[in-house]
């Protein structure tokens, strides 16, 4: 079995920073030591098979993606990156664990459906992965199956309220899900929007010749999602079902969740880098056919609303329990173009599981949130939310050796041709600079990543067998 030693880097936990070496024995870490312990009576380096110089950077853990949509069928399509491709652009920006949607459609059992997301993912991925289960069709059967599912590591289940005909549970299937969510423990995961209410929106819209990508946002107001977040937390609390907002956007959704969670009930959000920084004005109504790169649900919203410095707020007050990418790439050419004169026929969703840890280091950059918080949202609770902890999300003897060392001096340009690794023929970030850089990257103990070489391998990955949340109030 290998030995690798990091010698010399700040060691950043959620909870603190601190001069640190990191001793790995295979694949998990062994020791954390203050710099110049002996172990045995000799230098660390003496028992080391690599000596990695992490001088002057920081040594984080592996960062946890709870929420990306690799090869999913969607919007007359099918998302353009691979468990391969997915997993390989993660990993060069310093992703070691993902949590990915396995979709349950109506006819179709949810056994079958992890089955079919497990032949997918299995042997291709270059970091580990998890499954959610998406529940598109709530019935006695699907019900049951949750059960089986759970005790096969898969303890979170995504409903949605928006996207009617397609994934859209209406309030009394979605408590019934509650129901059972809350027998088994298992979180239940939201999208919340009124779906019923914004496709008259969007019809009408339609309608009067409002077509352009910029209409998908001004068809999805704030309100939209505040009511269904709302609506969502209050059935939550009749069942007792603990519950996670996925991609929130407004600042208002963000409220009711702060307000459920003071009252102490088990309610959670999660926002994604592209509401952090991007917006309706500027991104969703670029000239012409362009703002289709940024059509996603819920949507970017008005940078006038001010969303998004009420986000960075809720990510320093803990109302934000993670932040995800919410990774769901097409191409403009053949998959976004569908819906040229058509806004509501373009394929929703943004790439950006190759960033989350770079745009989230921009935070840190700009003074928005700290060093530990950084690596609290982006690696550790989401470990300890989706029952991954302390496997995944720390640096301590025992967890995997997932760890990435960053370089807080280093620089990242975002774009074609320069870091871009997904199987996207744009990106969502094109032009962004951050000044920091993942420098090394190591998944269970193997250097995948090291100065923008990748050294892994499809199939190192392997399927986490998840338990329940470990981050319940
Ligand atoms: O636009 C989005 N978010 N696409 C992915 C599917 C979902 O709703 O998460
Ligand atoms: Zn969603
Ligand atoms: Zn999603």
């Amino acid at each position: 079995m290998t030995r690798i030693l990091i010698r010399g880097g700040i060691v950043v936990s959620a909870t603190g920073s601190q001069p640190l070496d990191v001793l790995i024995d295979g694949e998990t870490i062994a020791a954390v030591l203050a710099p110049g312990t002996s172990i045995l009576g000799t230098d660390p380096a003496t028992v080391a098979d690599q000596v990695i110089d992490a001088t002057g950077k920081y040594v984080i853990p592996g960062g946890v993606d709870a929420h990306t949509h690799m090869q999913m069928p969607f919007g007359g399509t099918e998302a353009s990156d691979t468990f391969e491709t997915g997993t390989r652009a993660a990993a060069f920006g310093g992703t070691t664990t993902i949590v990915d949607f396995a979709v349950q459609t109506p006819g179709v059992r949810v056994q079958d459906a992890i089955a079919a997301w497990h032949d997918k993912a299995d042997g291709q991925c270059a970091i580990d992965y998890g499954f959610h289960q998406i529940i598109g069709d709530v019935n006695d059967e699907s019900l049951e199956g949750m059960a089986e599912l759970v005790a096969e590591g898969v303890t979170s289940f995504k409903l949605f309220m928006a996207y009617p005909g397609v994934f859209y549970s209406d309030d009394g299937k979605i408590l019934r899900a509650m129901q059972t969510s809350a027998e088994l423990g298992a979180l239940l995961m939201m999208h919340a929007e009124n779906g019923i209410a914004i496709d008259v929106l969007v019809a009408q819209a339609i309608q009067r010749g409002e077509t352009a990508p910029y209409f998908h946002g001004v068809t999805r107001p704030w309100q939209m999602e505040e009511e269904a977040t709302h609506r969502a937390i209050m059935l939550a609390q009749v069942t007792g079902a603990p519950l996670y907002v996925v991609h929130v956007s407004a600042k208002q959704a963000l409220e009711q969740i702060a307000h459920a969670r003071g009252r102490g009930q088990n309610v959670f959000g999660e926002t994604c880098p592209q509401y952090l920084y991007l917006s309706l004005e500027e991104q969703l109504g670029a000239p012409g056919f362009e703002g289709a790169k940024w059509v996603c649900s819920t949507p970017l919203r008005a940078r006038a609303e001010g969303h998004q410095d009420e986000l960075w707020r809720y990510i320093r007050t803990g109302d934000v329990t993670s932040v995800a990418t919410d990774h769901c790439p097409f191409c403009m050419k053949d998959q976004k173009e569908l819906g040229v004169g058509d806004f509501s026929k373009i394929p929703n969703g943004i790439g950006g599981v190759e960033h989350r840890m770079d745009l989230m280091f921009q935070g840190v950059a700009d003074g928005r949130i700290s060093l530990e918080r950084w690596v609290d949202v982006c690696c550790t609770t989401p470990a300890r939310m989706f029952g991954m902890y302390p496997r995944k999300g720390v640096i301590s003897p025992g967890a995997d050796a997932d760890v990435v060392i960053y370089d807080p001096n280093g620089h990242t340009s975002i774009g074609l041709g320069k870091t871009h690794h997904m199987n996207m023929d744009y990106s969502a970030y094109e032009g962004f600079e951050i000044d920091g850089h993942v420098d090394t990257v190591l998944s269970r103990g193997r250097v995948i990543v090291d100065d923008n070489r990748y050294l892994g391998s499809a199939g190192h990955g392997r399927f986490v067998r998840r338990e329940l949340s470990q981050n319940l109030i």
